[in-house]
């Protein structure tokens, strides 16, 4: 591998963190990287396109999990690829402990349709992005070290797979099938519009709100508009973002529903391996 291209949506900053990882340990091999964050750009630009989709290079691909799925942002940026032949790619996705759903699965299937196969994928748990203001959050100081090494001795392999054999072979989209039958065939089901809705709708206190437009300007996907007070397009995805950074706690939701909700998933669900390498 030449050339590697790194993209990822982060609102909380746990999949740009395993994005960064990756690109480190890419770079150590002698791989030229190009690291793109989607809340900065939400496409490629056309030199990067060229020499993306052969033998010699290969797209990393994250993106948060987010109602057991990949976030619309990251699925619109693979939608819009440029069709390859032959291309390669490497999904991951962080997750916050409660299911990580079929999110690595989705991402396989939307590349595979742009002609990248996928030859390696990464699931690592995360602090769980709804839970900032909670107690012993679900994925508490995740990721860490020993999720980081398994993220690099990954890329490593990967890198060195385009040594023994090329084109390098794509896996089975099967292995990122691993939720059991009827909790998968649920999880298809999921449409991400939907499941926003049952989502808080955002509150702001007008009385604290000082019009300062930094939720504006850090909204991943530039759905807030001040008028004066902060309103909320459509295309908001519900990473709470804008809850979390704003100076002077403005945003009134009480979120502690969430809390049973998401914890009572987890043990529904009671997934493992937490941190998972495919290859
Ligand atoms: C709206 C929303 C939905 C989420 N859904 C799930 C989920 O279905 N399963 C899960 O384990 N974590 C879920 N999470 C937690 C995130 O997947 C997790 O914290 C992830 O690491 C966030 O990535 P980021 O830090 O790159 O934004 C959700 C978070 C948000 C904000
Ligand atoms: S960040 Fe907070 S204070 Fe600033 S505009 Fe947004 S809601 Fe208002
Ligand atoms: S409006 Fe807030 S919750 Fe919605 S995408 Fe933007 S930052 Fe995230």
């Amino acid at each position: 591998m030449k050339f590697a291209v790194v993209v990822s949506m982060s609102p909380s900053g746990s999949t740009d963190h395993v994005g960064q990882v990756i690109a480190a340990s890419l770079k150590s091999k002698g791989v030229e990287v190009v690291s793109v964050d989607l809340a900065k750009q939400s496409g490629l630009e056309s030199d990067v396109l060229e020499r993306l989709g052969n033998d010699r290079s290969c797209l990393f691909v994250g993106s948060p999990v987010y109602f057991s799925r990949v976030i619309p942002p990251v699925l619109e940026f693979i939608a819009s690829l440029p069709l390859a032949t032959g291309g390669h790619a490497v999904p991951f996705v962080t997750w916050g402990g409660a299911s990580s759903g079929i999110a690595l699965h989705d991402l396989g299937v939307a590349l595979q349709e742009r002609g990248y196969g996928v030859i390696g994928a990464a699931k690592v748990l995360a602090e769980h992005s709804m839970m900032w203001r909670f107690e012993n959050p679900l994925g508490e100081n995740h990721p860490d070290e020993t999720d980081d090494r398994l993220v690099t001795d990954l890329v490593e392999r990967v890198v060195d797979k385009f040594s023994a054999a090329s084109p390098v072979p794509a896996l089975p989209l099967e292995m990122l099938a691993y939720q059991p039958p009827q909790a998968f065939t649920e999880m298809s089901k999921v449409v991400f519009a939907k499941a926003k809705t049952n989502m808080p709708a955002k509150q702001v206190d007008e009385e604290q709100c000082t019009q300062c437009g930094v939720c504006a300007e850090e909204c991943p996907v530039g759905a807030i508009t001040l008028a004066p007070y902060p309103e909320f397009a459509d295309n908001c995805i519900c990473c709470f973002k804008c809850l979390r950074i704003c100076p002077e706690d403005a945003f009134t939701n009480d979120l502690s529903m969430l809390d049973t909700r998401i914890r009572e998933r987890a043990r529904t669900m009671d997934e493992h391996p937490k941190t998972e390498m495919f290859m």
